[in-house]
């Protein structure tokens, strides 16, 4: 049975600084998120230093706003969850002190939580009845993934990037084309009107792992095909270029997943991540998965980017199985899953 308790979650690993409060795992009470976008946007991606000084002005703040949207206070809280890695450091570091700071004060338990795995769990808010094992594909700024989540708190990587994140990617040539900080929806947005098949893009293969993505050289050929049209004085078809990317990204990340539940014989893929908000990724992996009588899980858009409430869902489960982490939990840059 579902139990009650209220857990706070706080997520700073990147650009957002979020918290959220969830009762008994699945009940969002409230889901504060405040984007360092505009803050970044100049720069054409995420300054590490100003994302720290932006969370620690942010922090109480958006804690205070979630209580006061849940209609709470510290004392109806049973328990804090915080984003202790992956991510940038600093960052991480602002929301895991908070985080320890709130627990201490008030004797509660810690509980620490994988970015990618809140990321996952994002799909268990969305969808009631969701129970693991199933499998994963985690596409985000900073991780592209394909995780069989056989249980709560037990992940087995399948395959991950040996370079760029998707995201990465998309980021990368959208700031090529002048488009902008986050890529990913500008890309998406343009490549309606484009033609997904004007640039024959490269699908690269990752040698004895076939669940790895590899995105370094769709990002490099695409680079390459802007500077060259430049040198020539042609003008840059931007729409042909963003539907080519978008294509060749999600014909990578479809065709991944699908061998993955193969391998695993899984018949539901969750998608998770900022990319899982691309309307292309979801339909084609639907229509391709569908064929198969495969389904496919996908959070709304809101719960696919950076927020605390996957964190305090994620907070809920391992508190119930007792994994609790010490007041000494620590932020770690490269945090394994
Ligand atoms: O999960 P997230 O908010 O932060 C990380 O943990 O990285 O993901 C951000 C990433 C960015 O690369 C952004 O360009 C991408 O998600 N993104 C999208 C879309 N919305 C966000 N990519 C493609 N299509 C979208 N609609
Ligand atoms: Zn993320």
């Amino acid at each position: 049975m579902q139990g009650t308790e209220i857990i706070l979650g706080i997520e700073t690993s990147c650009d957002e600084t979020s918290a959220a409060v969830v009762q008994g795992g699945r009940k969002i009470l409230a889901n504060v998120i405040s984007s360092q976008v505009d803050l970044h946007a100049e720069y054409g991606g995420v300054v590490p230093e100003l994302a720290s000084r932006r969370h620690v002005e942010l922090i109480t703040p958006v804690v205070r706003a979630a209580l006061r949207e849940a209609d709470l206070s510290f004392s109806d809280i049973n328990a804090v969850a915080v984003t202790c890695g992956p991510g940038l450091v600093g960052a991480l570091l602002v929301g895991l002190s908070y985080a320890k700071g709130v627990a201490l004060a008030r004797g509660l338990p810690l509980l620490g939580v994988h970015h990618t795995a809140a990321h996952i769990y994002a799909n268990l808010l969305a969808t009631p009845d969701l129970e693991p094992p199933f499998l994963s594909l985690v596409v985000s700024g900073g991780h592209t993934s394909l995780v069989l989540m056989r249980d709560h708190g037990a992940y087995e990587l399948l395959g991950r990037t040996v370079d760029d994140a998707a995201g990465e990617a998309l980021d990368k040539v959208a700031r090529a084309l002048g488009l902008g900080y986050p890529g990913g929806p500008a890309i998406e947005k343009l490549a309606r009107s484009g033609d997904p098949e004007a640039l024959q893009l490269p699908r690269a293969v990752v040698r004895d792992h076939p669940l790895d993505f590899s995105f370094s050289g769709v990002k490099t050929a695409v680079l390459n095909h802007l500077n060259r049209m430049r040198q020539r004085g042609e003008e840059v078809n931007k729409a042909d270029v963003a539907a080519s990317l978008q294509r060749a990204v999600v014909d990578a990340l479809t065709e991944r997943a699908l061998a993955a539940a193969r391998s695993t014989g899984s018949k539901k893929i969750a998608l998770a991540g900022g990319v899982a908000a691309n309307r292309e990724l979801r339909t084609r992996l639907k229509e391709q998965a569908a064929c198969k009588g495969i389904e496919v899980i996908v959070p709304p858009a809101i719960l696919c980017t950076d927020n605390a409430a996957m964190v305090a869902c994620a907070g809920y489960y391992y508190l119930k199985r007792g994994f609790t982490a010490p007041y000494t939990l620590n932020a770690v840059a490269n945090l394994p899953l």
